[in-house]
Parts: C-alpha cells; structure tokens; sequence
C-alpha cells in the first residue's frame, strides 16, 4: 500500500487506488484531472477492478481547483466538472480517503465519492467565497445534502474548514480513520464491492428552511457591497432543497460563471495573487522557512505587548522588555485579557492560553532579554533619541546573525540602522495595531539592510502567519504615509461643511471598516499630533492647511482613550456620539479659513478622500518605495480594512479610470 501512494494507479485485490499527484497542493488543473481521468477508465475497464480508492499524495487530498486557468477562456479541459460527471456515471464504487487539506474543488471531487474516509488532520472546507466565487462544481448541490442546509450555509457562506472530526460529526465524511488512512479506505471499497452505489446527489432533503435562508440572506453583506457571491451561494443551497439534482446543478454552473465574470471576484481574485507577489523576494524568490525560535520585544506597551502575542502564537519564546516591573505587570494584565477574551469566545482553549502565556517572560534587563535570541524587534516610544539608544546597546548585546528590527511607524530605519555597527541586520518590521490580530506587516528596508535580512524577515512574517509587503524608507513607509492625505483631505471636507459623521458614513458605505474619524479617536489622535509638530518643526507646512485636530489635541481630546475626540464616548463605551463642541471647533474652522460652508454629497466625500490617497500611492510606486501596485493593494486591505471586494485603492482607481496603469493585467 505504501507503494500504491507513488503511483498514479496501483491495486490492491479487488479495490484499484488512484492517486492524485501534483506537487505542493495537487491543484486540480487540466492536466491533472486528464491523468486522473486516465486512471479512472483504466480502474472501470479492468472487470476484475470491484472498487476504487481515490486519495492524494503530497499528503494532501488536494488543495482545490488550479486558479490560473479561472477566467481563462476558451475554459481549459478537460474540466473539474467533466471529472465529476465521470465520477457521477461510475458503475464502481469510489471511496475518497482524505487527508491534509482538502478546499474547495478538492473537496467537491470527495463529495462525488460514495464513501469519504478522513484523516484526524484532514482540514475540510470551501474557500470559495473568499475569492467572491462559490463552489461551482457541485459543492452548493452535494454538501446540503450530505449535512443539511444550515450546516452547508455556515460552511460554505464563512469559507472557513472544519477538521476530520467535526466533519466526521457534520456528515461530511463517513468514518474518522483510527489508523492508517490508505488502508482503513481500501477496506471500507472492499466492502462496497458490487454494492449500489451510494451518491449524495441521490438524496433528498425533507423539511423546511425558509426561516433558515431568510436569516442567512438578512445577515450577508448586500449584493452590491461585497455579498454578492454570499447571495448566490444562499440561491445554490436553497435549490438543493427545492429542486432535483440535475437543475439545481445547472443552476449552480449558470451562477459561478455570472460570479466569475463579476468585478467582486475578479477584485478578490487579484488580491490573492498579489499577497502572493507581494510575500516574494524582489528577484521573484520564496524565502525558506523561518526558524525563528526566541525573541525579544522592547517596549510592552500597546504594540509590544501584541507583538509578544503574535510571536507567542506561533510558538515563539519571547523575552518582553520594559524599563520597570509595573509597567511589565500591567503588560502581563493585558496580554493575559486579551487571551482571557479569546478563550471566553472559543478561539483557543485554556491549555493554549496558558502555554502561549508561559511563553513570554517579562524582564527590565536588555542584556538579560537580548544576548542570545533569534530575532529582537523593538517598540519603545516613537522617538529618534530613545529608538537609536535602544539600537546602540542592542549593538553591544545581541549575538552576532540575531536579527534586529524596528517597528517604527514613520521614523528613517536608516537612522536607527546607523548607530549600529551592522545596519545590514537591521529591518523594519512595522506591525498594525492590534499586532496579535492584525494580519499585514510592512517590512521596510533600509539602504543596508541585506538581501539575507530582508529573506529572514519575510520567513518571519510567514511564521508569524502575517501578510508581508516590502516597503522602502520613507516617512510613513506605503500605509501611514498614503494614509496622510486622505486623512488632511477629511479634515478639509469638516472645514468646507460636512461633519465627522457624515464623512465617516460616506467611507463606511463605500466599504471601508471604518471612517477616518472615528479610526483616529480609535488610534489616538495625540499619537498624529506628536508627529505633525515633529514636521511642523522640520519642514513647516507650506499653504493652507487645517487645524481642526491640532484644536481637539489641545483640548485634550486625544479620542476614545479620553472619551472625546472628534466624537464623545459614554464611558467604558466605545460608540461614537457626535458632539456640539467639535461642530463648534470646525465652524470656527471654517470661518477663519474664510470658507462658506455646503451640503458635500457621500459620492464627493469619497472621491475626496480617495483621490489624494491613490495619487499618494503612484508616487510610491514611482519612487520604488513599493514594488508593484498589488503591494499598495495589499496593504490597505490587510492593514486598513480597505474591501476586498474592490480590490484595494489601486485596483478600485483603475476600475473607475481614475488611474490607467497598462503595466497591471487584470485577472
Ligand atoms: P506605547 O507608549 O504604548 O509603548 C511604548 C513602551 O515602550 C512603553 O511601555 C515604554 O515604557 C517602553 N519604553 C520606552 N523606552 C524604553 C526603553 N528604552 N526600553 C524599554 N522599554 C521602553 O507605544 P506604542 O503605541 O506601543 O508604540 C510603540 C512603537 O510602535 C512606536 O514606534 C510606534 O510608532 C509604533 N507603532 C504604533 C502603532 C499604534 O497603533 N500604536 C502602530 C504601529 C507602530
């Protein structure tokens, strides 16, 4: 049977196993499903074949459907479907033993199994819907079958797996394999020999779920702003209950096509092969994996403190540092709630919790922290002075190789590098707040930093499981310093006569997560004013510009964390109540900018906002701080809660024609 697994066809007694092999994932392309395809028909002539056992190599079932030929037309064949229907007619019984991953079109070849036997790793499931697509190879058709409406809505609508257990329970496979996977599935074919074949698009689903798609149709974002895939996928599973097979299939195909020729999916589709464009070295390589085993983060506070949670969750030991005990304590109380939180929620058990927090020490001594560890980032406070001290003595302590790393939001990385005597070690890794949530991480390369640096930095974030865009030295890197623009263009749209609310709805409806007010009261708005009178003070503001949040700083609204900033808070609360004393501040604003103030339509605020922030991003790209458009991309949609759906602000620009770039190829 070991054998069995390097070739594509071997048999044991009566049951023939064929395996799926195309290394890493076994996509599913037409190549592969023609091999396999192959096997098949020699499995069904052998009369002496009574049954066929379908499992991946590679450890893996398969990944799914290969991406690269979605949208290619003439459609490439033989197709995933033409397999499926191959299987459909199949006179013999076909078992799939699963293992590994096995998403979306990999899952819908095992669901056109008559048998599924899964490995206790097995992870299950439909990503579909993250790409804005749904599974269009049967998969709306056949899981509501196997495990009931509701179960399949959850599955397919969240795009998120479920492991061999839980689809054990689900009803999505048949049999968790105590033992050898390969061998419990040939024993299960051998059983089914001359059986009749048992297809789940043979069933039929009894009850009512009307109640069950209204409530799944009320919660998915609305067609037009991103849910349009979600809609489409509610009508698949609610014609698996109401109609026959065959139509319910057809339907199904009708709805992929409409969804893959639709601007949501091909925004999302884009987003996926930029984040993988963007986790590449600049000569197009993979960087290794990292082997990241200890670190020290410098500075516990806000960022420090998720930071040693990031590390801690990928099984890091982590040395958190801070310059006394009460500060490391209350560290320690945050990092513990935050876990706490997540237990409370289900997203880790309390065994995780307590392993993850034993992870990180706690200490005042650099030395004690930094001498002999893989990987130290730094997150004192944003000052030159304190960043470059903290530099010079991790100079003098770290072991040589250790990799040193500045999560500086907008300071010269060069600057910092240069007090060391190894600046080619030295890299930006700026994380996003909350760092133990937030997925993207920029890494911003210095003039020194080496090509090997930069290599382990991007392993890192894989290990850490964020999304890595590299970014070159500039003040505010890609994110921060687009984001300056949009965020002085708000400002002027109060001054000319809207309000924070209402420009944060306009920015809230286009999709966005947030609007910009309520993010900065979210992010403390002294943290901008620090910055703005550090370049007030280098280079003075040239031209009108406006002073409506240096006016709320000096009042001391810094946001949510004094329960007032451009909004007011409610104690403890942390929904923004619009507040007279800020319509106060602005129209004053205004009249000493000498501006009358108007009624600014949502689709003005928006064309504001975003037009200054998409030119930013060209002169980025043009300066080589970012290297490609899908990187600007990326970073706003994992560090911004820019939608998917559109893309990212490059894509969106293009899509609209406020920006033709003929070097992007739309997928
Ligand atoms: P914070 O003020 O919450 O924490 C800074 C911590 O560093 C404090 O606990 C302080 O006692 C400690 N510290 C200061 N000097 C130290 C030294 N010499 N040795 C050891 N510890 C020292 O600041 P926050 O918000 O965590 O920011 C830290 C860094 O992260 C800054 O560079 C900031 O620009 C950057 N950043 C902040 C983001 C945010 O949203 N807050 C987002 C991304 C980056």
């Amino acid at each position: 049977l070991l054998e069995a697994r390097s070739m594509p066809i071997a048999l044991h007694d009566r049951v023939a196993v064929v395996t799926i092999d195309n290394p890493p994932v076994n996509a599913l392309g037409p190549a592969l499903i023609s091999s396999t395809l192959g096997s098949l028909n020699v499995a069904a002539a052998d009369p002496f074949v009574g049954a066929i056992v379908l499992i991946g190599a590679n450890g893996t079932f398969s990944g799914g459907a290969d991406m690269k030929t979605f949208g290619v037309i003439p459609r490439p064949r033989p197709s995933l479907r033409d397999l499926i229907v191959w299987m459909e007619s199949s006179q013999k019984p076909i078992v799939a033993a699963i293992e590994g991953n096995t998403m979306g079109g990999g899952l819908e070849v095992a669901l056109a199994c008559d048998y599924r036997v899964a490995a206790r790793n097995a992870r299950l499931g439909f990503p579909e819907i993250k790409r804005g697509l749904l599974p269009g190879a049967g998969g709306t058709q056949r899981a509501p079958r196997l495990i009931g409406p509701q179960a399949a809505l959850e599955m397919i609508l969240s795009g998120d797996p479920v492991d061999g257990a839980r689809a054990a329970k689900l009803g999505l496979v048949d049999l968790v394999a105590a033992g050898d996977l390969l061998e419990t599935a040939v024993t299960v074919a051998d059983t089914l020999i001359d059986k009749p074949r048992t297809r789940a698009s043979a069933i039929t689903i009894h009850g009512d779920f009307f109640e069950t798609f209204a409530t799944a149709r009320a919660e998915a974002a609305p067609q037009a702003r991103g849910g349009l895939a979600q809609h489409r996928a509610i009508d698949c599973i609610e014609d698996a209950v109401a109609l026959p097979f065959a139509q319910g299939d057809a339907r199904e195909m009708d709805r992929f096509v409409e969804l893959l020729n639709s601007e949501q999916a091909k925004a999302r589709i884009y987003l996926f092969f930029a984040e993988r464009a963007a986790a590449k070295l600049p000569d197009g390589s993979v960087s290794r994996p990292s082997s990241v085993k200890t670190a020290a983060v410098i500075g516990s506070g806000t960022m420090g403190g998720g930071i040693a949670m990031a590390c801690a969750n990928a099984g890091i030991d982590v040395n958190l540092v801070d310059v006394d005990d009460e500060l490391l304590q209350r560290a320690r109380g945050a990092i513990s709630a935050s876990y706490g939180s997540g237990v409370r929620k289900g997203k880790l058990t309390q065994t995780e919790m307590d392993e993850r927090l034993a992870r990180i020490a706690r200490t005042t001594s650099l030395e004690e922290a930094a001498s002999s560890v893989d990987l130290v980032i730094e997150a004192v406070f944003e000052e030159m002075d304190v960043k470059q001290d903290v530099f010079r003595r991790l100079d003098r302590i770290a072991a040589s190789g250790t990799l040193l790393a500045s999560n500086t939001s907008t300071l010269d990385i060069d600057a910092i590098a240069a007090v060391t005597a190894r600046p080619q070690d030295v890299v930006g890794l700026h994380f996003f707040s909350p760092a133990n949530v937030m997925q993207l991480l920029e890494i911003v390369r210095g003039t020194k930093t080496s090509q090997e640096t930069l290599a382990r930095a991007l392993s890192v974030a894989k290990q850490l499981k964020k999304i890595p865009v590299i970014a070159g030295n500039c003040d505010g890197f890609i994110g921060n310093r687009m984001l300056a623009p949009y965020l002085r263009e708000a400002e002027l749209l109060l001054e000319e006569g809207a309000t924070p609310h209402q420009v944060d709805d306009a920015i809230r409806e286009f999709g966005m997560a947030m609007g910009p007010f309520a993010t900065m009261d979210l992010a403390g708005l002294d943290v901008g004013w620090r910055i703005r009178k550090r370049r007030y003070a280098e280079r003075p503001p040239t031209g009108h510009h406006p002073k409506i949040a240096d006016t709320l700083c000096e009042m001391g609204r810094f946001g949510q964390k004094t329960n007032a900033g451009y909004y007011r808070y409610e104690p403890g609360s942390r929904i923004p109540i619009p507040d007279l004393a800020v319509e106060e501040v602005i129209e004053r604003a205004s009249r000493e900018a000498g501006t009358k103030r108007r009624t600014i339509t949502p689709d003005e605020i928006v064309m504001r906002c975003f037009a200054p922030l998409v030119r930013e991003g060209e002169a980025i790209l043009a300066e080589g701080i970012a290297q490609r458009p899908g990187d600007i991309d990326v970073v706003y949609v994992y560090g911004y809660g820019w939608p998917a759906w559109r893309g990212g602000p490059l894509r969106w620009a293009e899509s609209i024609g406020l920006r033709i770039n003929p070097d992007t190829v739309p997928v």
